[in-house]
């Protein structure tokens, strides 16, 4: 295992889909078993959305604790833990609050996208305003060197070296390390509606959905509007669909597919059940896998405890480290 200290985390906001396995949860089992890896659920974060509705939080963790575990996260190669469970990261986001001025955080893109996209829930508190300082606070207790974040991640990784930059800078010791952002090659997937993949929009297709409602779900996609009638051509540059051919056909089957749609030679229909079996064919160990890690809930909720405890020991020192530079302890 290389030295090098990799930490990432996810919001319990519900199921994971196709979207967050590619987008981040697939390279996170790969480098599991190369680097040192700390992955958490990140709990507290999803309270700016869900302080409404707390009780939904623990279910949620729940159930991404279970779709990491199917999706291979393996607690012999990698840490996994709670957020919430490690006060350190509340104790710290507040040290870290009394030195972040308010515009940078006011600059964050994300916090004035979020206001403008989400209109049920009001997203003025001071919490989410002070999103990216937990942010913070999650990655130094670890002195995480990466940080695996989708490229919508970045503005916030920026403004957490701007921190770290500052606390060492007053306290003249370097307590914390400067992550760099490790952004995965994310293949693009839309939802069935043609959207980007998102649980809000509901065009999802779940790692936790039967074999059933998967291929109801792939029957159902947007393709290629020019395709109004069987006879039209149409372009899998274009098409909704093609992009996940492209992830779970094999390359003589994608082949075939590009030159028949563009000559009308294939049906859309055809097309959606031959990505369907792959997809199936792929999804299917894994679901059956989730089957039985989500019948042994106690396995799960020790594996967390198990990663937790380990994880605490890490986060204490930092933070003790931390408060001596400081002199407050
Ligand atoms: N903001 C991240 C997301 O929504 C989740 C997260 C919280 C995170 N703390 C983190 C990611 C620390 C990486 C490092 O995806
Ligand atoms: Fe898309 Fe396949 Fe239909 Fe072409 S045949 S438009 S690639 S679904």
């Amino acid at each position: 295992m290389s030295g090098k200290r990799i930490l990432s985390g996810m919001q319990p906001s519900g199921q994971l889909h196709l979207g967050n396995y590619h987008g981040a949860l697939k390279n996170w089992v790969t480098m599991q078993s190369s680097l040192d890896c700390f992955f958490f659920i990140a709990d507290l974060h999803s309270l700016t959305t869900l302080y409404q509705d707390p009780q939904r939080i623990k279910k949620y963790s729940f159930e991404v604790a279970v779709d990491w575990l199917s999706s291979g996260l393996d607690p012999e190669k990698c840490t996994l833990f709670v957020q919430s469970a490690i006060p350190e990261h509340a104790e710290l986001h507040l040290i870290l609050s009394m030195m972040v001025p308010v515009p940078w955080l006011e600059r964050n893109p994300t916090y004035k996208e979020k206001q403008d996209e989400v209109k049920n829930i009001d997203m003025s508190s001071y919490g989410f305003l002070g999103y990216p300082v937990l942010q913070t606070a999650d990655i130094v207790l670890y002195k995480a060197n990466a940080v695996p974040v989708g490229i919508d991640q970045v503005p916030h990784l920026e403004l957490s070296r701007e921190i770290i930059r500052r606390f060492n800078k007053l306290y003249k010791k370097k307590v914390f390390i400067e992550p760099e952002a490790e952004i995965s090659a994310v293949p693009k997937l839309n939802g069935i509606d043609g959207r980007k993949m998102s649980k809000s929009y509901n065009n999802a297709i779940f790692l936790s959905d039967s074999e059933k409602n998967i291929t109801k779900k792939v029957m159902s996609m947007l393709t290629d509007p020019s395709r109004g009638r069987r006879t039209d051509p149409g372009d899998p540059d274009v098409c909704n669909l093609f992009p996940m051919h492209k992830i779970y056909s094999p390359v003589e089957m994608q082949k075939e597919i590009i030159s028949a749609c563009k000559k009308a030679e294939i049906g859309c229909g055809d097309c959606k059940q031959k990505l369907a079996d792959n997809l199936l064919k792929s999804m299917l160990p894994k679901m059956e896998k989730r089957k039985d890690i989500a019948a042994k809930p106690k396995e799960v909720y020790e594996i967390l405890r198990a990663g937790t405890e380990k994880a605490r020991g890490v986060a204490q020192a930092t933070l003790s480290e931390a408060k001596t530079a400081m002199k407050i302890i």
